[in-house]
């Protein structure tokens, strides 16, 4: 059959964008206040808030994870380090937070105040249980022990022996009563026979308090996911442990030694694995009959990301508003409930609204994240402003660290899919969260939804043209700091 090579252009599908489309406003009885933006980002996790932070070199380590999963979200640990490092950030992320912390750092009595300054110095802890023959509890040591004493001291000359200390079974409420009561800051677990099993801090008691939306494990531990390259099984089984997702993190997951690979390691691995990056309703059909119910969600969105060059230098994209409704299309024709994550080219909250509405259950941001205090990399002073380094994962810099250096197929040559530059410093996870759901929670107000599944049976999009762009946003006035312009 000839080509109809004029067809394939005067047939082309509008891929559509976030600046296309605003969200009509409907009748609405919803208060923003009122709305309810948990999700489930998969089946077994579930978010109070429906946001994401990418697994980018700057901007989900252990901190952004922290930070992020305190305020109702989740982080994603990049991989562009070694195995051993990512799994320790992920480790830092479950022991940033628990009731009964169960992986507790000890020291032997017999050891050296100097050993105990560098484990307090290296893990970040204040406290540790003093430990006879790796599990009898013979005492505490606490910083302030340590700062007063000579560093060639053995442990069992500073140690405080009398430990208050709780049984297996005490709740939250009663180790909240016994460290008021007792005023100690650390409470020891222990059995009948003084084995310990875990240990309490207030500040983990307190944080509950403090961060009520916070998203938690069973055991109390922040949630925390980890990036992955379907290929690396190694990486996959080292973290499966330590994380509540891994998250496929290729640029085009549509590809069949990607699928096949997937396949395997999913098989393999016991915890939830996203899938992505996928952007058409085939990419989304092939990878769940390829990995067949082994799917937890789908990252949807190739060429969107503010740091991304791929569009242009290839040509290719599937931009993610389009991406979330080809996906969206594909479980509509499946049957099937998998969450769709939107990532990339999210700017503000109406982005995020619009993605909500075209299907997605989540929201996945770099750019936004990348300006917060928790991101890895230090404030950067130009000309009397704040700003932070970003980065995209196929830039030069990203791929001269040699770990992340499959997420892009490339050439022998090494063409750069992503640019490195600075963000605007936007202030701590917290405010930017807050500011962000307040603006969801906007949106929805005019959409008149109460939550993200009512938004999408409630949602109306609006197309707007190329002028109504300029129209849609301040115009007609010389804002301050524009005034040469
Ligand atoms: P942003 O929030 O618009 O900055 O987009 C972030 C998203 O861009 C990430 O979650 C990735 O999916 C994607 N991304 C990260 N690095 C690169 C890159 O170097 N090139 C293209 N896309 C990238």
């Amino acid at each position: 059959m000839p080509i109809d090579f004029y067809s394939k252009l005067t047939n082309a599908s509008g891929v559509y964008t976030f600046r296309d489309f605003v969200l009509v406003p409907g009748r609405s009885d919803v208060e923003p206040s009122k709305v309810d933006l948990s999700v489930n980002l998969t089946k077994n996790v579930h978010l109070n808030l429906p946001l994401v932070s990418s697994p980018m070199d700057t901007v989900t380590e252990a901190d952004m994870a922290i930070a992020l999963a305190r305020q109702g979200g989740i982080g994603i640990i990049h991989r562009n380090m070694s195995i051993e490092e990512q799994v320790e950030n992920a480790k830092r992320v479950k022991r940033a937070e628990s009731f009964i912390i169960r992986d507790v750092v000890t020291i032997a009595p017999s050891q050296k105040i100097s050993d105990a300054l560098e484990l307090m110095n290296t893990k970040s802890i204040s406290g540790l249980p003093v430990v006879q023959d790796g599990e009898r509890m013979v005492g505490i040591l606490t910083r302030r022990d340590v700062n007063f004493s000579d560093p060639k001291e053995q442990v069992s000359q500073v140690m405080t022996k009398e430990v208050i200390v709780a049984s297996p079974d005490v709740t939250i409420e009663d180790a909240k009563k016994i460290m008021n009561k007792r005023k100690v800051e650390k409470l020891p677990v222990v059995d009948q026979n003084k084995r310990l099993l875990g240990l309490i801090t207030i500040k983990d008691v307190y944080s509950r308090e403090r961060f009520p939306l916070a998203t938690r494990d069973n055991q109390e531990r922040l949630l925390v996911g980890a990036a992955i390259s379907p290929y690396d099984l190694d990486r996959a089984k080292a973290l499966e442990k330590y994380v509540d997702i891994l998250v496929s993190d290729v640029a085009h997951f549509h590809n069949t030694n990607v699928l096949e690979a997937a396949k395997k390691l999913t098989k393999e691995v016991a915890v939830e694995f996203i899938a992505g990056n996928l952007g058409t309703l085939e990419g989304a059909r092939d990878t769940l009959e390829a990995l067949d119910g082994r799917v937890a969600g789908i990252r949807a969105g190739v060429g969107s990301g503010s740091i991304c060059v791929t569009s242009e230098v290839t040509k290719a994209g599937a931009p993610t508003l389009f991406a979330v409704a080809q996906i969206a299309a594909a479980m509509q024709e499946t049957g099937l409930q998998i969450p769709i994550i939107a990532d990339g080219g999210i700017r503000a909250a109406g982005d995020g609204a619009l993605a909500l509405a075209a299907g997605a259950s989540a929201v996945m941001m770099g750019n936004v994240f990348a300006g917060c205090t928790e991101s890895p990399g230090g404030l950067i002073k130009i000309g009397g402003k704040y700003y932070k380094p970003y980065r995209g994962m196929g830039s030069l810099g990203s791929r001269q660290k040699r770990f992340a250096i499959d997420r892009y197929n490339q050439p022998a040559k090494g063409i750069a899919e992503g640019v490195e530059g600075v963000v605007p410093y936007r202030g701590d996870v917290s405010t930017v969260v807050e500011e962000f759901s307040g603006g969801l929670r906007a949106s929805f107000g005019y959409a008149g939804a109460s939550s993200v599944k009512d938004l999408w049976v409630k949602a109306r999009f609006g197309a707007v043209t190329a002028a109504g762009i300029d129209e849609m946003r301040p115009h007609s006035i010389i804002l301050p700091g524009e005034e040469k312009i």
